[in-house]
């Protein structure tokens, strides 16, 4: 059995981008571009994962590590092309059986499916196989030339590409597979006589062909192979990025009233028959169980909902805030690192942050927990049952017993025990007018 590795070319300086930060630190569904090809590496069953990066990468090894610790890193000293940068990580494949599946950092939205197929046409007796697409628009691609019976000739850099080659619309994506053997016996002979003046990756494709291998290439969709080098491919990125989360949850069994209208993060998940109503924006690490609802202008980041919790409209759920069964949040509150137990409610603006709230507690109209007091940041803790009255100010930290009740208006800076009245306002006094 073969073991598959995965090489991540990521050392590209990204200067079309015009950023200060590098290419695959950009982001697509909230995650920097460098999440993807890793995700994907680990979801077809790579046994290893290498990714190149340049010099002085402090900033995307940190993203890496924290996403995937076992990542591999190989530095390429100077981006002398990909071709080179394949060759700097030479010494992590040591293994005689490895077979190396080849990822660029600035694609993002290659499908399993996509690579499973390369795979397939691999251990079909194929030496070399690269994954290309059609398309209408094939400016700065590299065109694939493919012969009479089938087999893929060389890859032309849309830079050194001749008239007649540019017409070609079967382009490179990038990705390619073949033996750790194969692949490095081949680099070496590649050179930088063209007008980058750089050691492309792409080349190998015509060594192959002089070394009598057989070099194959299947076609996927654009959206898929669509390459990330400057501003507006980011942005086109993100609408394909968006547009295949939609399909997703609607295939999966959720309800997108208008779905160009609700915007996802890489790893949003949803349950069955939650419905989402227009205008919803779901920030990173968002879990939904099943039967959820969330009212239009609503903005989640960070949070766990179990099932059937009503949220919004306008409501804002930041993170670490777990809502259980049958909570109620509604227009204008505000939840930061919060657990609200089962069938709690906030329904008129509020702001709860830090605290805890227990089993049927209602949690009146405009209360503020004051969970800062300029320094720290403290706790509150509701018991169950409890009914804090409009316009309360809770002053942390602070404990409320079960079955308490605040009146309307107050301002509580101490305990409160269970089953008892708590308020905190001057006494209304009434004058008659002179
Ligand atoms: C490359 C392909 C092209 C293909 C296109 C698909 C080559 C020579 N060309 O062109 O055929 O159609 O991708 O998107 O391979 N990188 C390094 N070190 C380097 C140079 C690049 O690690 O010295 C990395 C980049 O970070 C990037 C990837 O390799 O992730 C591709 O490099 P890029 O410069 O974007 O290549 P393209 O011009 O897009
Ligand atoms: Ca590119």
């Amino acid at each position: 059995m073969k073991s598959l590795s995965v090489l991540i070319l990521a050392a590209g300086k990204g200067s079309r981008m015009q950023s200060k930060l590098p290419k695959v630190l950009h982001e697509v569904g909230n995650a920097p571009l460098i999440y993807y090809p890793i995700k994907l590496a680990k979801n077809v069953g790579a046994n290893k994962i290498v990714c190149v990066v340049g010099k002085k990468s402090d900033n995307i090894i940190d993203k890496i590590r924290s996403f995937s610790d076992y990542t591999e890193i190989v530095e390429q000293p100077k981006q002398l092309g990909t071709g080179h940068a394949v060759l700097c990580a030479e010494e992590s494949f040591s293994k005689s059986n490895e077979t190396i599946l080849i990822l660029y950092g600035d694609c993002p939205l290659i499908s399993e499916k996509s690579i499973k197929e390369l795979l397939k046409l691999k251990n079909n007796g194929v030496d070399l196989a690269v994954l290309g697409f059609e398309s209408q628009n094939p400016k700065g691609y590299g065109r694939m030339i493919i012969d009479s019976a089938g087999s893929l000739k060389k890859i032309v850099e849309a830079k050194d590409a001749t008239q007649e080659e540019s017409k070609v619309t079967f382009c490179n994506s990038g990705i390619m597979i073949a033996e750790r053997q194969t692949i490095y016996a081949l680099l070496k002979n590649i050179s930088n006589e063209n007008s980058a003046g750089e050691f492309y990756l792409t080349d190998l494709v015509k060594k192959a062909n002089e070394a009598n291998l057989v070099v194959r290439a299947i076609s996927c969709p654009e959206n898929e192979a669509h390459g990330i080098n400057n501003r507006l491919d980011l942005a086109k990125a993100e609408e394909h990025f968006q547009t295949s989360k939609r399909l997703e949850a609607l295939e999966k069994g959720v309800t997108l009233v208008a779905p160009n209208t609700v915007f996802f993060s890489f790893d949003t998940d949803l349950g069955i028959d939650t419905v989402v109503e227009p205008n919803v924006i779901f920030g990173p690490e968002v879990s939904l169980k099943d039967n959820v609802k969330v009212k239009s202008f609503s903005y989640l980041e960070g949070c766990i909902v179990k099932s059937k919790v009503t949220i919004g409209p306008f409501a804002r759920i930041r993170p670490e805030t777990i809502l259980d069964e049958g909570v109620k949040v509604g227009n204008f509150v505000e939840i930061k690192k919060s657990k609200l137990y089962k069938n709690a409610k906030a329904s008129h603006l509020s702001y709860i942050g830090d605290a805890s709230i227990g089993e049927d507690t209602n949690v009146g109209a405009g209360t503020i927990f004051c969970n800062y007091d300029g320094v720290s940041k403290h706790g509150i803790e509701v018991g169950k049952n409890s009914f804090i009255g409009s316009n309360a100010s809770l002053v942390a930290p602070l404990k409320i017993g079960d079955r308490a009740m605040i009146a309307a208006g107050s301002t509580i800076t101490d305990e409160v025990e269970k089953d008892s009245l708590a308020l905190g306002r001057a006494r209304q006094i009434n004058k008659f007018k002179k």
